[in-house]
C-alpha cells in the first residue's frame, strides 16, 4: 500500500453527546501540526480521544491511518501517540521525574541515554528544579507541563495537544511551542486544539 500522508482521518464520523460530528477529512504530513477548530461542545475533545483510541465506541464510520497503518481497533500503547489531556491527571505520589519517564518504562525503553533526554526535556519545558519533586502541589502550570513532558518523552509519531498552552504565562507558551517545533524537525506530526492564534493550519469542525 502506498503511503501517501503520515497521519489521515478519512470520512470520520464520531458520535458526541447526542449529535454526530463529521464526515471529516483531513491529513497531516511530517514534521506538521494541524489546529482542530470550533466552538465548545463541538467535539474537539471527542475527536482527539477518538484518534487516541480512548473512546473507540464513539467511532461510528471512517479510517484513521497513521504511516500508513489503520489505527482503529489497535491497542493504545501500539498507536506511539501521546496526548496531553484537557484535564490534566497526575499521579500524586510519583516524582516529575517518573512521570516523564512513564511512557519509556511501560515500553520497557528506559536507558542510559533515555535518561539523559528526559533531563534534557525536562530542562526544556522548565522543569529542571522540580524534577524530584512528587507532583501533588504543583501549580496547574507546572502540572501541565509535566504532562506536556510525559506525552513527549517516550517520542510518540503523533502528540495530540488538548489546550496544552492554556493557562500557561507567554514565556512558558514560547519554551512549549520551541519545544513542539523541535518534535516536528524530528518527524512527528501533531494535532492541536487551542483557543487563538496557533499559526497552523486548521480544520473546522462542528
Ligand atoms: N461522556 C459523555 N457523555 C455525554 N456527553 C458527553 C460526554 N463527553 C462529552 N459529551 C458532550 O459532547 C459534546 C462535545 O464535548 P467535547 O468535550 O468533545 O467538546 P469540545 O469541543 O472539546 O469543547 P471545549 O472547547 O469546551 O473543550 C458536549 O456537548 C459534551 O457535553
Ligand atoms: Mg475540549
Amino acid at each position: 500500500m502506498e503511503v501517501s500522508s503520515f497521519f489521515e482521518v478519512r470520512d470520520l464520523v464520531a458520535r458526541v453527546g447526542d449529535f454526530e460530528v463529521g464526515p471529516l477529512h483531513f491529513e497531516v504530513a511530517r514534521g506538521e501540526a494541524l489546529a482542530l477548530v470550533g466552538p465548545s461542545g463541538s467535539g474537539k475533545t471527542t475527536l482527539l480521544e477518538v484518534v487516541c483510541g480512548l473512546r473507540e465506541g464513539q467511532l461510528v464510520r471512517g479510517e484513521i491511518l497513521l504511516g500508513g497503518e489503520s489505527l482503529v481497533g489497535m491497542n493504545l500503547e501500539a498507536r506511539e501517540i501521546g496526548l496531553v489531556p484537557q484535564d490534566v491527571v497526575l499521579f500524586p505520589s510519583m516524582t516529575v521525574r517518573e512521570h516523564l519517564e512513564f511512557g519509556l518504562r511501560v515500553r520497557k525503553r528506559l536507558g542510559k541515554k533515555e535518561r539523559r533526554e528526559v533531563e534534557g526535556l525536562g530542562e526544556r519545558l522548565g522543569l529542571g528544579e522540580l524534577m524530584e519533586r512528587k507532583v501533588k502541589g504543583l501549580s496547574g502550570g507546572e502540572g501541565r507541563r509535566v504532562s506536556i513532558g510525559r506525552a513527549l518523552a517516550f517520542g510518540p509519531r503523533l502528540l495530540c495537544l488538548d489546550e496544552a498552552l492554556t493557562g500557561l504565562d507567554e514565556a512558558r507558551k514560547l519554551g512549549v511551542m520551541e519545544v513542539l517545533r523541535e518534535f516536528l524537525r524530528g518527524g512527528g506530526a501533531a494535532l492541536v486544539v487551542e483557543h487563538g492564534e496557533t499559526g497552523f493550519r486548521e480544520v473546522e469542525i462542528g
